[in-house]
Order: structure tokens, then sequence, then C-alpha cells
């Protein structure tokens, strides 16, 4: 089944000062919709801005206070 195909369905998480949390199946992207390999399991996608692995969180979150956070 090619990724145009299969059926896409997932929870999307926030978190206060975290990462937002994707269970599911999902399809990730770049603005030009250039696709980003997503691995498998659980996404956690940067929200700080901080990562050094965006889109996806590698925990830098932890070393700052957002100013303003999603939650
Ligand atoms: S939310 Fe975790 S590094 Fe940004």
């Amino acid at each position: 089944m090619s990724n145009n195909q299969r059926s896409i369905s997932a929870e999307v998480r926030l978190s206060k000062g975290g990462p937002i949390k994707i269970t599911g199946n999902v399809i990730l992207a770049k603005s030009d919709g250039t696709p980003i390999p997503v691995p498998e399991g659980d996404v956690y996608i940067c929200a700080c801005g901080r990562s050094k692995k965006k889109p996806f969180c590698d925990g830098s979150h932890k070393q700052v206070v957002m100013e303003r956070p999603l939650l």
C-alpha cells in the first residue's frame, strides 16, 4: 500500500512546555510537501524551537522555560 492509499488516523496531544506527541498512522511533510521520514512508534514534534533534530524533539525543551508554551 502506498502512502497515498493508507488510512490516516492519529491522536495529536499537546503538552505544557514539551513536545507535540503524535500517536497513530501519519504522514509528515515539509511546507513544500517534501515527505519527512517518520520513525516507528510515537512521534514527538518540537514545540520549543530548540531541538537540534527538528522537526523532532531532542529533549532540549527540558533545559529552558518556554516563554509562550502551547498550553
Ligand atoms: S519540544 Fe522538545 S526540544 Fe523542543
